[in-house]
């Protein structure tokens, strides 16, 4: 394992922390647009990922959700997310994560998912497998969808704007069922680890998905975007699953964006 991946374990459980800390403390929350939530942990959290990040890699650029990130002089970048599910945070729903991951040459080289709920480790380099809690990780060998669990997220961002019920409703007729946890790196992790056979996701940011990206490939999947297209951590969407779904899942996304709707939706009567 290399320093990198090293620090980001200890920087994600120390970060862990102190979010955990403010679990067990009745804290509010504020909104930064109109339904998206921030809390003085998400602050917290990043404030010291930032700091030991810049202490131990002065150079490297840091990029971090809550803008506590700044520029380095070498071409190494940290995506942060100090508190990925911040509404299921803000709520007690105990579904949220740290996650971190170093971007290099276009390619994310490291990245980590830290679940404090349930004290679970999602860690991956580049080239040399994932693992939870430090044991070897793998994707399902599903490949039907009509066999398969899924996930999915609405960004509380632009909610109006979201075509994703179209997407959601085909998936959840068609599959085994979509859940939405509400934490996006932790279901980037669950496909690698085989609690999720398949993530999709619009609108997403690089520090939500940076590290689960990584996870899912050293995890034997595939991640592209919702047109087979090599993932831009800045683009629309993503889909992330086994490998197995990806041609089935492809296919079926690329009717729904023509409109069609294979499985009609019910009426009200
Ligand atoms: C959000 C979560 C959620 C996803 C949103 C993200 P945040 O991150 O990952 O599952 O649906 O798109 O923004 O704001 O809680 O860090
Ligand atoms: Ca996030
Ligand atoms: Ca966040």
């Amino acid at each position: 394992m290399t320093t990198y991946l090293e620090t980001a374990q200890a920087i994600a459980r120390e970060a862990g922390a102190i979010v955990t800390d403010f679990a067990h403390r009745n804290i509010g929350f504020e909104l930064k647009g109109a339904y998206d939530l921030v809390t003085a942990a998400d602050r917290a959290s990043e404030q010291l990922i930032v700091e030991r990040l810049r202490k131990t890699f002065p150079s490297h650029t840091v990029v971090a959700e809550e803008g506590g990130g700044h520029q380095g002089s070498s071409g190494y970048r940290w995506y942060v997310d100090p508190l990925d599910g911040t509404t299921n945070f803000a709520h007690g729903f105990p579904v949220y994560n740290v996650t971190l991951a170093l971007e290099h040459a276009g390619q994310v080289i490291a990245g980590v998912v830290y679940d404090p709920t349930r004290d679970e480790m999602f860690a991956a380099e580049r080239g040399s497998g994932a693992f939870l809690n430090g044991r070897p990780i793998h994707v399902t060998k599903t490949d039907r969808l009509e066999d398969s669990l899924a996930a999915t997220g609405f960004p509380s961002r632009k909610r109006h704007q979201n075509v994703n019920i179209h997407f959601y409703y085909q998936l959840a007729m068609l599959s085994h069922g979509v859940r939405r946890p509400g934490a996006a790196a932790i279901d980037m992790a669950y496909v690698a680890c085989g609690r999720l056979d398949l993530f999709w996701e619009f609108a997403l940011n690089p520090w939500d998905m940076a590290a689960g990206s990584l996870l899912v490939e050293e995890a034997g999947g595939t991640v592209t975007d919702m047109h087979g297209a090599r993932l831009d951590l800045r683009g629309p969407h993503v889909l992330a699953d086994n490998g197995a779904l990806h041609t089935e899942t492809l296919t079926l996304f690329e009717r729904i964006f023509s409109g069609e709707s294979p499985v009609p939706l019910p009426q009200i009567k």
